[in-house]
């Protein structure tokens, strides 16, 4: 039986589930706000910028396989924001997949991304079922930009570079840690090639003198989507925050991990290690997102053998971007099925272009700087 409620945001409790739910009632969706504290859950909705206009319903609800199933039981989409995700992912998308509903989250775990895409990908094709993790600022307006760069036919080698200032979220800071104990990946000459633990770079950032220092932040999504796609051979990603104190220090944490923490015996001792820095840092939730403040920068170089062409998308409110992705995303969804099930990117279920438009439409992003160069 359908649900009057087709869309459930897991996790609507935390910052950037209540930003789909925000997003949700622009695209009048009706949705369940579904978490593990339904007082918590009811506190944060009240908060929500024109709620009283939105049809919704709170659900509390056990994480687990059964409780999840029976929640999204007659919905039609899943919009997962628990991360770390390579810790709470599988269980939601297990039960998203026997419920019958589409699965999207805001993860940039690339970790977890193969590990959903190889253990349910085909599952969910079968039934004619989006996975889509990462529907998010990382990594989707970043795969918007190596899009358009592949208008361009000579391009078959992308090389993608993310920079946002602001500050993570709790699980934001939870899922950044998890991504420094994981292997990532690159693509080169159409393999996944690992890359070697706490390496960094300088990047020539556009319009601005100064580099800035990023990282392979977990490998990013882009050489997981771009995998299997027959115009590109090779894709390079780095990631950031424009600060570059932080920046230092994230480094140093990377380097901490594969000297001190990597080698250690069990995987008791290498969380109770992580625990102890991350309580160091006291994250904290941070204010709702300011355009003068918050803002977003993806560049994308594509080239080939006869020239190259670089696609920069600017921007401003990483989080809100994520939220009005998502909703989106589910909205579209209920009325349409998307262009590829299974495993696939937002780009690849719903256009680059269409994306694009929807993130401009609600002025988070101008248009892209294309150059040939
Ligand atoms: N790629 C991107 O651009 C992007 C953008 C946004 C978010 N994200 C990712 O999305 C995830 C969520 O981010 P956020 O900003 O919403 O973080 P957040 O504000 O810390 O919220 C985390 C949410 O997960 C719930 N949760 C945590 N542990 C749980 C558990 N054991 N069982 C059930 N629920 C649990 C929390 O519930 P309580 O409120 O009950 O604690 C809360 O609803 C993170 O992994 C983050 O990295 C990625």
């Amino acid at each position: 039986m359908s649900s009057p409620h087709p869309v459930v945001i897991y996790g609507a409790s935390g910052y950037t589930g209540r930003l789909i739910a925000e997003y949700l009632r622009e695209y009048h969706v009706p949705f369940v706000a579904a978490g593990r504290d339904a007082e918590k859950l009811q506190a944060i909705m009240d908060k929500v910028p024109g709620i009283e206009t939105a049809t919704y319903e709170v659900r509390a609800v056990e994480h687990t396989v059964e409780a999840l199933t029976e929640l999204f039981a007659g919905a039609k989409v899943v919009c997962n924001t628990v991360g770390p995700f390579a810790t709470y992912g599988m269980t939601v998308a297990e039960a998203a997949l026997v419920a019958g509903a589409h699965y999207i989250d805001t993860t940039g775990e690339q970790n977890w991304m193969i590990d959903v895409r190889d253990k349910l990908g085909e599952a969910y094709a079968e039934q004619g079922l989006l996975l889509a993790p990462c529907i998010a600022q990382m990594y989707t307006s970043g795969e918007i930009a190596a899009n358009i760069a592949l208008e361009d036919p000579s391009v078959d080698t992308l090389d993608t570079l993310v920079l946002w200032a602001g500050a993570p979220t709790i699980a934001s800071t939870d899922s950044i840690f998890t991504i420094l104990m994981a292997d990532h990946f690159y693509l080169e000459n159409d393999a996944l090639v690992q890359w070697p633990g706490a390496v960094t770079f300088e990047a020539a950032v556009p319009g601005q003198h100064p580099t800035s220092l990023v990282l392979p932040w977990g490998g990013t999504s882009h050489p997981v989507w771009f995998q299997d796609d027959p115009r590109v051979v090779t894709c390079k990603s780095y990631g950031g925050v424009f600060n570059r104190e932080v920046m230092t220090g994230v480094a140093q944490i990377a380097q901490m991990v594969e000297e001190q923490i990597k080698p250690m015996e069990s995987a008791e001792e290498q969380q109770a290690a992580l625990g102890a820095i991350m309580a160091q840092m006291d994250t904290q939730t941070p204010p709702r997102e300011n355009p003068r403040v918050n803002r977003s920068l993806d560049s994308v170089v594509g080239s080939g053998p006869l020239g190259s062409t670089q696609v920069v998308i600017r921007g401003a409110c990483n989080y809100q971007q994520t939220g009005l992705l998502q909703a989106y995303c589910a909205h579209a969804l209920l009325q349409q099925p998307p262009r590829r099930a299974g495993f696939a990117s937002g780009c690849q279920a719903f256009g680059h272009r269409e994306l694009l438009g929807v993130l401009q439409r609600f002025g988070l992003v101008g248009e892209p700087t294309v150059t040939r160069v």
